[in-house]
Protein backbone atom coordinates (compact mmCIF):
# COMPACT_ATOMS: atom_id res chain seq x y z
CA UNK A 1 0.00 0.00 0.00
CA UNK A 2 2.92 2.51 0.99
CA UNK A 3 4.56 2.11 -2.35
CA UNK A 4 1.23 2.47 -4.11
CA UNK A 5 0.65 5.58 -2.15
CA UNK A 6 4.41 6.90 -3.63
CA UNK A 7 3.16 6.05 -6.91
CA UNK A 8 0.30 7.81 -6.91
CA UNK A 9 1.45 10.69 -5.43
CA UNK A 10 3.93 12.07 -8.62
CA UNK A 11 4.49 15.98 -8.13
CA UNK A 12 5.45 16.95 -4.52
CA UNK A 13 6.18 20.62 -5.44
CA UNK A 14 9.06 21.88 -3.61
CA UNK A 15 8.97 25.50 -2.83
CA UNK A 16 11.04 26.88 0.64
CA UNK A 17 8.92 26.66 4.01
CA UNK A 18 6.15 25.15 2.10
CA UNK A 19 5.09 22.21 4.32
CA UNK A 20 2.83 20.67 6.39
CA UNK A 21 2.56 23.40 9.21
CA UNK A 22 -0.64 25.35 8.57
CA UNK A 23 -3.34 23.95 10.90
CA UNK A 24 -5.84 20.93 9.43
CA UNK A 25 -9.41 21.41 9.53
CA UNK A 26 -10.78 20.55 12.36
CA UNK A 27 -13.09 17.30 12.84
CA UNK A 28 -16.69 17.84 13.28
CA UNK A 29 -16.87 14.64 15.29
CA UNK A 30 -13.99 13.77 17.66
CA UNK A 31 -11.45 12.52 19.04
CA UNK A 32 -9.50 15.07 17.18
CA UNK A 33 -6.65 16.67 18.53
CA UNK A 34 -3.66 19.17 16.35
CA UNK A 35 -0.73 20.87 18.80
CA UNK A 36 2.53 22.65 18.09
CA UNK A 37 5.37 21.96 20.42
CA UNK A 38 8.39 24.17 20.24
CA UNK A 39 11.25 24.10 22.57
CA UNK A 40 14.59 26.29 22.57
CA UNK A 41 17.53 25.14 23.90
CA UNK A 42 19.88 28.08 24.87
CA UNK A 43 23.20 26.22 25.37
CA UNK A 44 25.54 29.71 26.62
CA UNK A 45 22.92 30.22 29.48
CA UNK A 46 22.10 26.24 29.72
CA UNK A 47 18.40 27.06 29.92
CA UNK A 48 16.22 25.07 28.02
CA UNK A 49 12.53 26.89 27.10
CA UNK A 50 9.25 25.23 25.47
CA UNK A 51 5.23 26.22 24.46
CA UNK A 52 2.76 23.47 23.98
CA UNK A 53 -0.54 24.86 22.24
CA UNK A 54 -3.22 22.49 21.48
CA UNK A 55 -6.86 22.10 20.64
CA UNK A 56 -9.18 19.22 21.29
CA UNK A 57 -12.24 17.91 20.53
CA UNK A 58 -13.25 14.92 22.66
CA UNK A 59 -15.23 12.16 21.59
CA UNK A 60 -18.70 14.09 23.30
CA UNK A 61 -17.71 16.92 20.87
CA UNK A 62 -17.04 19.29 23.40
CA UNK A 63 -13.80 21.59 22.58
CA UNK A 64 -10.63 22.59 25.09
CA UNK A 65 -7.44 23.96 24.44
CA UNK A 66 -4.13 23.45 26.58
CA UNK A 67 -1.13 25.55 26.90
CA UNK A 68 1.68 24.92 29.10
CA UNK A 69 5.02 26.47 29.10
CA UNK A 70 8.12 24.69 30.27
CA UNK A 71 11.54 26.21 31.61
CA UNK A 72 14.54 24.26 33.06
CA UNK A 73 18.00 26.37 33.63
CA UNK A 74 20.11 23.09 34.69
CA UNK A 75 20.20 23.87 38.17
CA UNK A 76 16.68 23.03 39.54
CA UNK A 77 16.21 19.58 39.58
CA UNK A 78 13.02 19.27 37.22
CA UNK A 79 11.47 21.68 34.93
CA UNK A 80 9.29 24.23 36.01
CA UNK A 81 5.54 24.15 34.11
CA UNK A 82 2.39 26.59 33.80
CA UNK A 83 -0.31 24.97 32.35
CA UNK A 84 -3.59 26.20 32.14
CA UNK A 85 -6.76 25.19 29.11
CA UNK A 86 -7.87 27.99 27.50
CA UNK A 87 -11.48 28.24 26.82
CA UNK A 88 -11.78 30.21 23.90
CA UNK A 89 -9.31 29.51 21.07
CA UNK A 90 -9.02 31.29 17.50
CA UNK A 91 -6.96 29.39 14.89
CA UNK A 92 -7.26 30.98 11.38
CA UNK A 93 -5.47 31.37 8.55
CA UNK A 94 -3.63 34.61 7.46
CA UNK A 95 -5.98 37.14 6.39
CA UNK A 96 -8.39 36.34 8.80
CA UNK A 97 -9.41 33.22 6.86
CA UNK A 98 -11.05 30.37 8.02
CA UNK A 99 -9.29 26.71 7.96
CA UNK A 100 -11.21 24.82 5.19
CA UNK A 101 -8.45 22.72 3.80
CA UNK A 102 -5.39 20.75 4.84
CA UNK A 103 -2.16 22.16 4.47
CA UNK A 104 -0.83 21.90 1.32
CA UNK A 105 2.85 21.92 0.02
CA UNK A 106 2.32 24.56 -2.45
CA UNK A 107 2.38 27.58 0.19
CA UNK A 108 4.36 28.66 3.08
CA UNK A 109 2.70 28.63 6.74
CA UNK A 110 0.72 31.73 7.37
CA UNK A 111 -2.03 31.13 10.68
CA UNK A 112 -2.74 32.33 13.80
CA UNK A 113 -3.31 30.69 16.93
CA UNK A 114 -5.41 32.53 19.56
CA UNK A 115 -5.97 31.73 23.32
CA UNK A 116 -8.04 34.07 24.77
CA UNK A 117 -11.71 33.82 27.26
CA UNK A 118 -9.84 33.20 30.18
CA UNK A 119 -8.08 35.14 33.36
CA UNK A 120 -5.69 32.21 33.46
CA UNK A 121 -4.09 32.46 30.10
CA UNK A 122 -3.28 34.53 27.03
CA UNK A 123 -1.42 34.98 23.88
CA UNK A 124 -1.02 34.22 20.43
CA UNK A 125 1.52 32.01 18.02
CA UNK A 126 1.88 33.66 14.95
CA UNK A 127 3.56 32.09 11.77
CA UNK A 128 4.15 34.37 8.62
CA UNK A 129 6.40 32.27 6.33
CA UNK A 130 9.37 31.83 7.87
CA UNK A 131 8.82 33.29 10.73
CA UNK A 132 7.09 32.28 14.35
CA UNK A 133 6.29 34.90 17.08
CA UNK A 134 5.12 33.39 20.23
CA UNK A 135 4.09 35.62 23.08
CA UNK A 136 1.85 33.49 26.24
CA UNK A 137 0.91 34.31 29.72
CA UNK A 138 -0.28 31.36 32.08
CA UNK A 139 -1.44 33.17 35.56
CA UNK A 140 -1.89 30.02 37.76
CA UNK A 141 -4.51 30.51 40.98
CA UNK A 142 -2.73 28.61 43.52
CA UNK A 143 -3.74 27.52 46.89
CA UNK A 144 -2.12 30.38 48.47
CA UNK A 145 -3.28 33.67 48.31
CA UNK A 146 -0.92 34.42 45.62
CA UNK A 147 -1.12 33.51 42.09
CA UNK A 148 2.14 32.34 40.29
CA UNK A 149 2.86 32.72 36.53
CA UNK A 150 5.33 32.89 33.38
CA UNK A 151 5.46 34.55 30.40
CA UNK A 152 7.25 33.44 27.46
CA UNK A 153 8.07 35.38 24.23
CA UNK A 154 9.89 34.60 21.26
CA UNK A 155 10.49 35.33 17.95
CA UNK A 156 12.35 32.00 15.43
CA UNK A 157 13.13 32.66 11.84
CA UNK A 158 15.57 30.29 9.31
CA UNK A 159 14.08 27.10 9.80
CA UNK A 160 16.24 24.47 9.13
CA UNK A 161 13.62 22.03 7.54
CA UNK A 162 13.31 18.36 7.86
CA UNK A 163 13.88 17.79 4.02
CA UNK A 164 12.87 20.23 1.03
CA UNK A 165 9.83 17.85 0.55
CA UNK A 166 8.19 19.72 2.84
CA UNK A 167 7.03 16.25 4.87
CA UNK A 168 8.33 15.40 8.09
CA UNK A 169 9.81 12.30 9.38
CA UNK A 170 7.00 10.24 8.17
CA UNK A 171 7.26 11.01 4.74
CA UNK A 172 4.09 10.59 2.97
CA UNK A 173 2.54 8.26 5.35
CA UNK A 174 1.33 12.03 6.61
CA UNK A 175 -1.14 12.25 3.66
CA UNK A 176 -2.63 8.09 4.67
CA UNK A 177 -6.22 8.44 6.33
CA UNK A 178 -6.95 6.73 9.28
CA UNK A 179 -3.58 6.19 10.83
CA UNK A 180 -4.73 7.73 14.03
CA UNK A 181 -1.80 9.99 15.43
CA UNK A 182 0.51 12.26 12.52
CA UNK A 183 3.95 13.37 13.40
CA UNK A 184 5.76 16.64 11.66
CA UNK A 185 8.34 18.25 12.35
CA UNK A 186 8.78 21.63 10.86
CA UNK A 187 12.05 22.84 11.79
CA UNK A 188 15.22 21.26 13.27
CA UNK A 189 16.88 24.60 14.34
CA UNK A 190 15.75 27.90 14.30
CA UNK A 191 17.58 30.95 15.05
CA UNK A 192 15.92 32.60 18.22
CA UNK A 193 15.57 35.28 20.94
CA UNK A 194 13.57 34.85 23.35
CA UNK A 195 12.10 36.83 26.84
CA UNK A 196 11.09 34.48 30.02
CA UNK A 197 9.43 36.14 33.04
CA UNK A 198 7.73 33.97 35.67
CA UNK A 199 5.94 36.28 38.71
CA UNK A 200 3.34 35.79 41.56
CA UNK A 201 0.35 37.87 41.17
CA UNK A 202 -0.15 40.30 44.78
CA UNK A 203 -3.69 40.49 46.58
CA UNK A 204 -3.75 43.75 44.50
CA UNK A 205 -3.36 42.05 41.62
CA UNK A 206 -0.21 43.24 40.71
CA UNK A 207 2.92 41.10 39.52
CA UNK A 208 5.95 40.40 41.67
CA UNK A 209 8.90 39.75 39.13
CA UNK A 210 10.90 36.94 40.28
CA UNK A 211 12.65 36.26 37.03
CA UNK A 212 12.78 38.44 33.50
CA UNK A 213 15.44 36.65 31.44
CA UNK A 214 16.78 37.10 27.86
CA UNK A 215 18.59 35.12 25.20
CA UNK A 216 18.95 33.70 21.78
CA UNK A 217 18.67 29.93 21.55
CA UNK A 218 17.77 27.07 19.04
CA UNK A 219 14.24 26.36 18.67
CA UNK A 220 13.04 22.84 17.22
CA UNK A 221 9.38 22.97 16.00
CA UNK A 222 6.93 20.44 15.26
CA UNK A 223 3.40 19.28 15.84
CA UNK A 224 1.13 16.56 16.32
CA UNK A 225 -2.42 15.72 14.80
CA UNK A 226 -4.79 12.95 14.85
CA UNK A 227 -7.10 10.77 17.42
CA UNK A 228 -5.37 10.72 20.26
CA UNK A 229 -1.59 9.61 21.64
CA UNK A 230 -0.90 6.40 21.80
CA UNK A 231 -1.04 4.56 25.35
CA UNK A 232 2.85 4.41 25.14
CA UNK A 233 5.94 6.63 23.58
CA UNK A 234 8.82 7.83 23.74
CA UNK A 235 10.31 11.10 22.03
CA UNK A 236 13.54 13.08 21.87
CA UNK A 237 15.03 16.00 20.14
CA UNK A 238 18.33 17.27 20.09
CA UNK A 239 20.52 20.16 18.52
CA UNK A 240 24.15 21.18 19.24
CA UNK A 241 24.97 24.83 20.16
CA UNK A 242 25.92 26.04 16.35
CA UNK A 243 22.41 24.67 15.35
CA UNK A 244 24.66 21.81 12.49
CA UNK A 245 23.46 18.14 14.67
CA UNK A 246 20.07 17.38 14.73
CA UNK A 247 18.36 14.74 16.09
CA UNK A 248 15.12 13.44 16.65
CA UNK A 249 13.04 10.45 17.46
CA UNK A 250 9.87 9.19 18.03
CA UNK A 251 8.09 5.74 18.43
CA UNK A 252 5.95 3.06 21.03
CA UNK A 253 3.09 0.68 19.94
CA UNK A 254 0.51 1.53 16.57
CA UNK A 255 -2.44 0.43 16.05
CA UNK A 256 -2.44 -0.45 12.26
CA UNK A 257 -6.35 0.60 11.07
CA UNK A 258 -8.86 -2.30 10.48
CA UNK A 259 -6.11 -4.74 11.30
CA UNK A 260 -5.58 -6.77 15.48
CA UNK A 261 -2.00 -5.47 14.62
CA UNK A 262 -0.31 -3.06 17.29
CA UNK A 263 3.56 -3.26 16.07
CA UNK A 264 6.13 -1.15 17.92
CA UNK A 265 7.22 1.45 15.27
CA UNK A 266 10.15 3.86 15.48
CA UNK A 267 10.75 7.48 13.32
CA UNK A 268 14.51 8.81 13.31
CA UNK A 269 16.13 11.23 12.01
CA UNK A 270 20.02 12.45 12.56
CA UNK A 271 21.92 15.12 10.61
CA UNK A 272 25.42 16.00 10.98
CA UNK A 273 27.93 17.68 9.00
CA UNK A 274 29.76 14.41 8.89
CA UNK A 275 27.05 12.11 7.89
CA UNK A 276 24.09 14.50 5.97
CA UNK A 277 20.65 13.72 7.16
CA UNK A 278 19.78 10.31 7.69
CA UNK A 279 16.58 9.11 8.31
CA UNK A 280 14.94 5.81 9.72
CA UNK A 281 11.45 4.98 9.10
CA UNK A 282 9.45 1.89 9.25
CA UNK A 283 8.21 1.64 5.28
CA UNK A 284 11.89 2.12 4.27
CA UNK A 285 12.52 -1.46 3.59
CA UNK A 286 16.22 -0.94 3.72
CA UNK A 287 16.02 -0.83 7.41
CA UNK A 288 16.33 -3.92 8.89
CA UNK A 289 15.77 -3.16 12.54
CA UNK A 290 15.50 -0.99 15.27
CA UNK A 291 16.26 -2.77 19.10
CA UNK A 292 15.57 -0.32 21.61
CA UNK A 293 15.87 -0.37 25.30
CA UNK A 294 13.28 1.84 27.41
CA UNK A 295 14.29 1.87 31.38
CA UNK A 296 12.46 5.27 32.33
CA UNK A 297 12.85 4.65 36.19
CA UNK A 298 16.99 4.80 35.10
CA UNK A 299 16.02 7.62 32.91
CA UNK A 300 17.11 5.57 29.76
CA UNK A 301 16.96 5.24 26.50
CA UNK A 302 19.00 3.18 24.34
CA UNK A 303 18.58 2.25 20.40
CA UNK A 304 20.47 0.66 17.74
CA UNK A 305 18.92 1.56 14.49
CA UNK A 306 20.73 -0.73 11.48
CA UNK A 307 19.73 -0.42 7.65
CA UNK A 308 22.22 -2.63 5.51
CA UNK A 309 24.62 0.16 4.81
CA UNK A 310 23.96 2.30 8.24
CA UNK A 311 23.88 2.08 11.79
CA UNK A 312 23.19 4.49 14.43
CA UNK A 313 23.50 4.13 18.62
CA UNK A 314 21.52 6.03 19.78
CA UNK A 315 21.95 6.93 23.97
CA UNK A 316 20.27 8.97 25.78
CA UNK A 317 20.07 9.35 29.92
CA UNK A 318 18.58 12.27 31.84
CA UNK A 319 18.63 12.42 35.95
CA UNK A 320 15.36 10.39 37.23
CA UNK A 321 15.08 13.21 39.16
CA UNK A 322 14.37 15.97 36.48
CA UNK A 323 11.30 14.10 35.08
CA UNK A 324 9.14 15.43 37.75
CA UNK A 325 5.68 17.09 36.68
CA UNK A 326 3.40 14.94 34.58
CA UNK A 327 2.21 17.22 31.26
CA UNK A 328 -1.38 16.89 30.01
CA UNK A 329 -1.69 14.96 26.46
CA UNK A 330 -4.61 14.38 24.43
CA UNK A 331 -6.58 11.05 25.02
CA UNK A 332 -9.76 10.00 23.43
CA UNK A 333 -11.78 11.58 26.62
CA UNK A 334 -9.52 14.72 26.61
CA UNK A 335 -6.49 16.00 28.07
CA UNK A 336 -4.95 14.04 31.22
CA UNK A 337 -1.36 13.89 32.48
CA UNK A 338 0.52 11.54 30.33
CA UNK A 339 3.94 12.23 30.13
CA UNK A 340 7.39 13.16 32.08
CA UNK A 341 10.07 14.64 30.44
CA UNK A 342 13.69 15.94 31.01
CA UNK A 343 15.59 18.39 28.90
CA UNK A 344 19.02 18.11 30.16
CA UNK A 345 19.04 14.71 28.97
CA UNK A 346 22.75 13.81 27.56
CA UNK A 347 22.29 12.23 24.22
CA UNK A 348 25.30 10.21 22.36
CA UNK A 349 24.69 9.12 18.91
CA UNK A 350 27.27 6.66 17.09
CA UNK A 351 27.20 6.46 13.45
CA UNK A 352 29.05 3.71 11.55
CA UNK A 353 29.13 2.97 7.96
CA UNK A 354 29.55 -0.68 6.35
CA UNK A 355 32.49 -1.10 4.96
CA UNK A 356 33.92 -4.11 3.37
CA UNK A 357 31.36 -6.16 5.46
CA UNK A 358 32.26 -4.31 8.95
CA UNK A 359 30.94 -1.43 10.96
CA UNK A 360 33.30 1.41 10.58
CA UNK A 361 32.24 4.68 12.77
CA UNK A 362 32.38 7.48 10.74
CA UNK A 363 30.81 10.33 13.32
CA UNK A 364 30.44 10.75 17.55
CA UNK A 365 28.11 13.46 18.90
CA UNK A 366 27.56 14.21 22.44
CA UNK A 367 24.89 16.65 23.16
CA UNK A 368 24.41 17.55 26.86
CA UNK A 369 20.35 19.67 26.75
CA UNK A 370 18.92 17.08 24.99
CA UNK A 371 14.60 16.68 25.41
CA UNK A 372 13.66 13.10 26.27
CA UNK A 373 9.84 11.86 27.09
CA UNK A 374 8.67 8.94 28.21
CA UNK A 375 4.55 8.55 27.45
CA UNK A 376 2.34 6.81 28.70
CA UNK A 377 2.43 3.08 30.18
CA UNK A 378 6.31 4.05 29.39
CA UNK A 379 6.72 6.23 32.12
CA UNK A 380 8.14 5.37 35.56
CA UNK A 381 5.63 6.41 37.61
CA UNK A 382 1.86 6.19 36.36
CA UNK A 383 0.57 9.91 35.31
CA UNK A 384 -3.13 9.04 34.46
CA UNK A 385 -5.15 5.64 35.27
CA UNK A 386 -4.72 3.04 32.35
CA UNK A 387 -8.02 2.45 31.38
CA UNK A 388 -7.61 6.32 29.58
CA UNK A 389 -4.74 4.93 27.55
CA UNK A 390 -6.61 4.56 24.53
CA UNK A 391 -5.00 2.98 20.88
C1 LIG B 1 2.88 40.14 24.74
O1 LIG B 1 1.52 40.28 25.07
C2 LIG B 1 1.25 41.19 26.13
C3 LIG B 1 -0.23 41.17 26.41
O2 LIG B 1 -0.64 39.89 26.71
C4 LIG B 1 1.73 42.56 25.77
O3 LIG B 1 1.56 43.44 26.85
C5 LIG B 1 3.20 42.52 25.39
O4 LIG B 1 3.63 43.78 24.91
C6 LIG B 1 3.45 41.48 24.30
N1 LIG B 1 4.88 41.36 24.07
C7 LIG B 1 5.41 41.39 22.85
C8 LIG B 1 6.88 41.29 22.78
O5 LIG B 1 4.72 41.48 21.86
C1 LIG C 1 30.09 23.57 15.73
O1 LIG C 1 30.42 23.11 17.02
C2 LIG C 1 31.24 21.97 17.02
C3 LIG C 1 31.43 21.57 18.45
O2 LIG C 1 30.19 21.44 19.09
C4 LIG C 1 32.56 22.30 16.34
O3 LIG C 1 33.34 21.14 16.29
C5 LIG C 1 32.30 22.82 14.94
O4 LIG C 1 33.50 23.24 14.35
C6 LIG C 1 31.33 23.97 14.97
N1 LIG C 1 31.01 24.32 13.60
C7 LIG C 1 30.86 25.57 13.22
C8 LIG C 1 30.47 25.77 11.79
O5 LIG C 1 31.04 26.52 13.96
C1 LIG D 1 22.96 2.36 26.98
O1 LIG D 1 24.04 2.61 26.14
C2 LIG D 1 25.22 2.98 26.82
C3 LIG D 1 26.26 3.36 25.77
O2 LIG D 1 26.32 2.39 24.78
C4 LIG D 1 25.69 1.85 27.72
O3 LIG D 1 26.84 2.25 28.43
C5 LIG D 1 24.58 1.53 28.68
O4 LIG D 1 24.94 0.39 29.43
C6 LIG D 1 23.29 1.24 27.94
N1 LIG D 1 22.25 1.07 28.94
C7 LIG D 1 21.36 0.12 28.87
C8 LIG D 1 20.36 0.06 30.00
O5 LIG D 1 21.34 -0.68 27.96
C1 LIG E 1 -19.14 12.11 27.64
O1 LIG E 1 -20.49 11.82 27.85
C2 LIG E 1 -20.74 10.67 28.68
C3 LIG E 1 -22.24 10.39 28.70
O2 LIG E 1 -22.95 11.55 28.96
C4 LIG E 1 -20.16 10.97 30.07
O3 LIG E 1 -20.34 9.84 30.89
C5 LIG E 1 -18.68 11.26 29.94
O4 LIG E 1 -18.15 11.64 31.21
C6 LIG E 1 -18.43 12.39 28.95
N1 LIG E 1 -17.01 12.52 28.74
C7 LIG E 1 -16.40 13.71 28.70
C8 LIG E 1 -14.95 13.68 28.49
O5 LIG E 1 -17.00 14.76 28.82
Amino acid sequence: MMKLVLLCFVAVLSYSYCSEYDPHVFKKAGPWFEGWYTRITDHANERSLAVINAMFLNKNTSTSGYLALMFHDNRGEAMEVWEAFPSELDVSLCDDREVTKNPDLKTPPCFRWNAKGSTECEGSMIQTGPRSDYNFTVSLKSKSASNRGATITFTATEPTMWDDSGLGPEGIADKIPLLGLYWFVYSLGSKTTYEFQSFTVDSRGARQYDRKLKGSGIAHQEKNWGDAFPKAWIWAESVNANNTVHFALAGGPKKIPFTPFEPVLWLVGYRSPKVGAWNFKPQNLLTTGFKPVIEPCKGVFNMTIESFTKRLAVNIVAKPTTFKNCLFGPTEEGFQPMCLESFVAHLRVEAFVKEAGSWKLVDKQELPYSALEFGGKYTCKPCVPENLLGN
